[in-house]
């Protein structure tokens, strides 16, 4: 059935051989075939409630909703060998007590047809050893609070094989952080149950919780263990647990310390025989006046998890699940599809940078290889923009979390800088400030107005603060947002900066001298001086987004006062933002220039170079195009095009975190590929198909997985950032995964390059594609409706002329249809 499936699918399948692995757009799914890859390569399980992180070596966790209250199972970052805890299997052949690991870790073996297939959801890891072949399927099945382990072992040896198989995890005592550091209490509350060969965690369930987690396995009468020490014995890792060693699990019950999962099955394998055992790993919760069974005692009620457990031990609902998996992600992906001339950009837009748009959706900032899980909540910023990314896939859930992000928004229009996601409140300790903030829940609104027409969100009443009775309608809070900057003018007439503006690090009030202290926290200076560049064009363009909104609602007053406001601030922009050759970063706190030639470094950003410009500021008189050829000389790198030049060699106190970094990491000249897509709709502003593609080709991760050596991390996502050129590591990426990245550069491949826009009229069709292009076709489900289109080349221009259904079209928007069609034919003929 999933091979049906699988060539149903419109595309090309490529197969390519690369150093660690290699992508199969067949089956949306880069294989891994080198287990000892730079860095972890890890893939995300579970798209709604629960959550996981696996790594091509079974390493990480997993949690429910909230990757520091609800941890479900444990890991440790930092540690050493990296990556080392996750979801692990062990094989042990009895006969002669060789024992290893099917997904390389821990035992690290040495193993015979390594893979890891990391695909929509899920991820399949195995290998052959022994003679014994053993392949793991990982995924979450939708709309349950569970994963389930599907573990296939077949025997290839002409003889009988005798073999035991482990599976093991690690509890983590839900809080996570508290879990890392309160040992005085912590190793004394762990409890665990053991009925009908289920292991339940149920630390902390005899007072105030009311959830506990599983570990199941599909074969009764195995042996287990619950405490650790038990199952490695002292002083040992997982790479060599005794219990493994000697063949046989000790029915630990856990008291305290550090409470597992671990379970073990002996098969007896004819030669050619394969067999399945199915693990799985749940959290559930009981009503609290019904956390007991019988009520006066101390014993989980099991009574609403034990259909849960059955229904997904059973193979074929397991088997299932996983189809319906399957179907939800080709559906999502379905929604956009493209054939380009270029692998690279097919398989990013249509599998990849799609799904990684989810991951940042459905994780914000919170759990990767690179983030805790235990840090971050959810960035106002940051997760209005990450809607540009999957508000087509995700449209509800979209509204959804515009409703909950409105709804931390204060009075004065200014936003907290972050939310927690399971509280939804703003996250108090961080506070707000950042003045960039408030114009991009515009940006998010308007952005799932083009794609849903749905006008009525306007109208919802939305609190502010999250304070009942101070409900407005959503429309209100953008009004909020744009008055915000209109109050908080700086001397130049250009906004000010606050704690920061979209880089976080360019914290001109700061003035810190204390080691420790948060650069995000810490204001030691009013900030009446200190202006942003950057934050003038982040105003322009999203008074120019909310005067269309206005005039659509017909209100042409207000359409044409916001309209005013931005032309009267592009005005200032090109004027005391303006450097003569680009446009200026910022001014300090002193008045001084930041992001000038007179600066002795940092003389040039990309930030207000690219969002001027894809603000369309400079585009009439030569400003934008000047700007753009700066940027292309200054910062652009063959590994894509740096924060700023040059490079801030030592801490200035008056710049904050920016000079922190040495040169070439992160915000002080890393190449941050969050921006990058910037400049590039800049330039498509300009009609540069050819240098916009160019530079979305730098860092695009498929057409670096041929340097993996140097890139590191995944090929299949991008990363936060590229070291840039005043590195050591020039070229290495970090931070793979949670980054605004995905959204930035699926909308300017997608919305900009490929040119197909959603608007608030209608789907838009404007590419400006390289030269060398002879067109392209694509599928894009829009309000509803399929539309087919196709490209064709006939000029070298990317002027347009449109026939809907066989039928010329004046302009470039593609009208709805208004009888009833589910489908239309789009073509389009550039000269
Ligand atoms: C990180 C933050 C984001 C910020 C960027 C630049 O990606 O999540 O909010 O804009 O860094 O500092
Ligand atoms: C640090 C990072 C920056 C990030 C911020 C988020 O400042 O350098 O990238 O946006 O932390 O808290």
């Amino acid at each position: 059935m999933l091979e049906e499936i699988h060539t149903l699918r419109s595309f090309e399948g490529v197969l390519q051989k690369m150093k660690f692995g290699h992508f199969d757009d067949l089956h949306r799914e880069y294989v891994i075939t080198q287990p000892d890859t730079p860095l972890p390569w890890i893939n995300y399980l579970g798209c709604q409630a629960y959550f996981g992180i696996i790594s091509n070596t079974a390493g990480g966790y997993s949690f429910y909703r909230d990757a520091r209250l609800r941890r479900i199972s444990r890991y440790r970052y930092n540690n050493v060998p990296m990556d080392f805890g996750g979801r692990y299997v062990y094989l042990r052949d009895d006969e002669s007590g060789a024992f290893w690991s099917p997904s390389w870790q821990p035992t690290r073996t040495d193993l015979k047809d390594y893979t890891c297939r990391h695909g929509m959801g899920y991820t399949v890891i195995g290998s052959t050893a022994n003679g014994i072949e053993a392949h793991t399927r990982y995924f979450v099945p939708l709309d349950e609070n569970l994963e389930i382990w599907q573990l296939t072992v077949t025997n290839h040896r002409s003889t009988r094989a005798s073999i035991s198989s482990f599976a093991s995890i690690e509890f983590c005592l839900w809080d996570a952080q508290d879990d890392a550091t309160n040992f005085q209490r912590n190793f004394n509350t762990g409890q665990v149950e053991v009925e009908d060969g289920v292991i339940y965690h149920k630390t902390e369930y005899r007072e105030r919780r009311n959830h506990f987690a599983y570990f199941a396995c599909s074969e009764p009468n195995g042996r287990f263990d619950t405490q650790r020490d038990a199952f490695l014995g002292p002083y040992r890792g997982w790479d060599k647990p005794i219990t493994v060693e000697s063949g046989q699990l000790t029915n630990s019950i856990a008291h305290g310390w550090s409470p597992i999962g671990a379970h073990q099955v002996k098969l007896d394998l004819a030669p050619g025989e394969t067999r399945q055992i199915v693990f799985v790993l749940g959290y559930h919760e009981n009503p609290v006046d019904q956390k007991f069974d019988p009520p006066e005692s101390q014993t989980i009620n099991k009574k609403t998890v034990k259909p849960v457990i059955a229904k997904y031990l059973d193979p074929k609902e397991a088997d299932a699940a996983f189809e319906r998996l399957w179907q939800y992600w080709d559906s999502l992906l379905g929604i956009f599809q493209v054939d380009t001339p270029d692998i690279h950009t097919n398989r990013m837009v249509n599998i990849w940078n799609a799904y990684q748009c989810m991951a940042t959706f459905n994780m914000s900032r919170s759990a990767s290889f690179y983030e805790s899980g235990i840090g971050r909540g959810l960035g106002f910023r940051d997760s209005n923009q990450d809607l540009l990314g999957f508000v087509h896939m995700a449209p509800a859930r979209a509204r959804e979390r515009i409703i909950d992000l409105a709804s931390t928004q204060l009075a004065t229009g200014g936003a907290y800088h972050q939310y927690q996601p399971l509280t939804k409140r703003g996250n108090n300790d961080i506070g707000g400030g950042f003045n960039d903030d408030p114009h991009w829940l515009i940006v998010g609104v308007s952005a799932y107005l083009k794609e849903t027409g749905d006008w009525s969100i306007l109208d919802v009443p939305v609190p502010y603060d999250n304070q009942p009775g101070s409900e407005q309608p959503l429309y209100e809070h953008l009004q909020r947002s744009f008055n915000y900057t209109l109050s908080r003018l700086g001397p130049h007439g250009l906004p000010l900066i606050g704690r920061a503006d979209w880089n976080d690090c360019l914290n001109l009030n700061c003035f810190s001298d204390t080691p420790g202290q948060s650069f995000q926290t810490t204001t030691n200076k009013e900030g009446k001086v200190a202006e942003s560049v950057f934050i003038a064009g982040l105003f322009v363009f999203a008074g120019r987004e909310l005067a269309a909104i206005a005039s659509h609602r017909n209100l042409k007053d207000e359409a044409a006062k916001y309209l005013a406001e931005a032309a009267k601030m592009e005005k200032v922009t090109l004027d005391a933002g303006w450097d003569g050759e680009w446009f200026l970063r910022a001014y300090n706190d002193f008045g001084g220039k930041i992001g000038s030639k007179e600066c002795k470094e940092g003389k040039i950003f990309i930030e207000s170079n690219g969002f001027c410009t894809l603000a369309g500021i400079g585009l009439d008189d030569g400003k934008a195009a000047s700007a753009l050829a700066a940027v292309n000389k200054h910062l652009a790198t063959k590994h894509g095009i740096v924060v700023q030049q040059p490079a801030y060699t030592h801490y200035y106190i008056e710049m904050g975190e920016i000079s922190s970094y040495p040169p070439g990491y992160k915000e002080n000249a890393g190449v941050f590929c969050h921006v990058n897509p910037w400049i590039m709709i800049g330039e498509t502003r300009l009609g540069h198909g050819d240098q916009a593609f160019d530079y979305y080709s730098r860092i695009n991760p498929s057409a670096r997985e041929a340097i993996s050596d140097l890139h590191r991390c995944e090929p299949y996502v991008y990363a936060q950032m590229i070291a840039g050129k005043d590195a050591p590591s020039f070229g290495e990426a970090k931070n793979s995964w949670l980054t605004g990245t995905a959204a930035w550069n699926y909308y300017a491949i997608v919305q900009w390059i490929l040119g197909i826009r959603t608007s608030l009229d209608g789907l838009q069709i404007a590419p400006v594609i390289p030269q060398s292009w002879p067109g392209f076709t694509a599928t894009r489900i829009y309000r509803g409706v399929t539309y087919k289109i196709s490209i064709e080349r006939k000029g070298k221009g990317n002027q347009i002329a449109l026939t809907v259904d066989g039928v010329a079209i004046e302009g470039n928007i593609v009208p709805p249809p208004t009888d009833g069609r589910k489908e239309v034919v789009v073509k389009g003929i550039l000269s």
